[in-house]
């Protein structure tokens, strides 16, 4: 399915948005992430950080673990949100793939200026998927 203009505005205004919400008290970077199921609904999320430090989730996981957690599988776009553009990073995108391999990552600066646009299967080439589990 094509994503439109107005989608991916829509996108990436309530990943912006919902950066308000991040909880991020040790590294000060607010992330926010908004997820397109393909059913049309959007999932937001936002790093939730730990005092002890690994225990942090990103955004990007935050908005997919709500979404499936709704019953949701198969996503058509996710747009993230940061001060500077960041790039999802590796963890993010394995669970990205795993439920779709195709969907478009979209990422934008917090003047909602877009950095980056492509798909997860551009991002992580060779992902280790279910059929690898022989
Ligand atoms: N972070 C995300 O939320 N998503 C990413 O893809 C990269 C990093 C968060 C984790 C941590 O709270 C902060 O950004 C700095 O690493």
């Amino acid at each position: 399915m094509k994503l439109d203009q107005d989608k991916k505005s829509d996108l990436i205004r309530t990943a912006s948005q919902a950066r308000q919400w991040a909880y991020v008290p040790y590294s000060r970077y607010a992330v926010g992430a908004a997820l397109l199921s393909a059913s049309g609904r959007i999932y937001d999320g936002v790093n939730i950080e730990n005092a002890a430090y690994p225990v942090t989730v990103c955004a990007e996981r935050v908005a997919i673990f709500k979404a499936v957690s709704n019953g949701e599988r198969n996503f058509q776009a996710i747009a993230v949100v940061t001060k500077n553009g960041g790039m999802p990073c590796g963890s993010c995108r394995q669970v990205m793939a795993e439920f779709s391999p195709e969907m478009t990552v979209i990422v934008a600066d917090e003047n909602e200026n877009v950095v980056s646009e492509s798909t997860l299967a551009a991002l992580l080439p060779g992902a280790f998927r279910s059929d690898s589990l022989v």
